[in-house]
């Protein structure tokens, strides 16, 4: 399973990357206005960072605007990743780039049915919202689950990037229904690698070696 860092901050998504934990980034509007600094040399710098693709979303809400901006995009750093809006005009602009090439991840999609248009315009990547499904009492993670068997039907190649993601245990359930990718927001990722019993076992370990420490060394 993929982890992508949710998230536009820098300093965040060195972080991951140092824990081995950034196989990618996505980014929305919401994220890159929160470091309150120009978009492209942020999307260029993050880009430099990871490996893997970044995801960064367009604003036209025409499908030709949207194909306009993701052509000057994709001109940053290879490793770009266009996200575009679950509507009819975004699964138009879905088609055109993905027949040109341009790796498309298709967001706001919170039905089966829109994962399933998604795939069929050639998104590379469909982010179904857990959390927000979540907020309003539906179950987020029975939409991943349909959407696996939906692709596994079929035989789609797009892959599922489980966004919205705002505990750990969405993190265990995307693993247990074998999402490709989770973006997770940085903070759950350190809480991923946190349990009680290490913090207990690890300062008993210590505790037991520093009584005898002048002793063993
Ligand atoms: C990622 O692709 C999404 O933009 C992000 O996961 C949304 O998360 P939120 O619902 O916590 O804003």
């Amino acid at each position: 399973m993929k982890f992508f860092v949710d998230t536009a901050n820098v300093d965040e998504i060195k972080q991951a990357k140092e824990m081995g934990m950034a196989d990618g980034v996505t980014t929305n509007p919401t994220l890159v206005a929160r470091e309150k600094r120009p978009f492209r040399p942020l999307i260029e710098e993050i880009c430099h960072i990871v490996e893997g693709p970044v995801s960064a979303e367009v604003i036209s809400q025409e499908a030709q605007g949207m194909v306009k901006e993701a052509e000057d995009l994709v001109k940053i750093a290879p490793n770009i990743a266009i996200k575009i809006p679950m509507t009819v005009e975004g699964l138009k602009a879905t088609k055109i780039l993905s027949e040109k090439g341009i790796r498309v991840n298709m967001t706001l999609v919170f039905s089966p049915l829109q994962a399933l248009l998604a795939a069929k315009a050639g998104a590379s990547f469909v982010s179904p919202f857990v959390g927000r499904l979540d907020d309003i009492a539906h179950d987020g993670m029975k939409l991943v689950e349909q959407i696996v068997t939906i692709y596994e039907n079929y035989d789609f190649a797009t892959e599922i990037i489980v966004a919205s993601v705002r505990h750990p245990l969405h993190v265990l359930q995307a693993a247990l229904l074998g999402a490709d990718i989770a973006t997770i927001p940085f903070k759950v990722i350190k809480q991923l690698a946190k349990h009680p019993l290490t913090d207990i076992g690890l300062k008993r370990f210590l505790d037991d070696w520093q009584k005898v420490a002048d002793k063993l060394l």
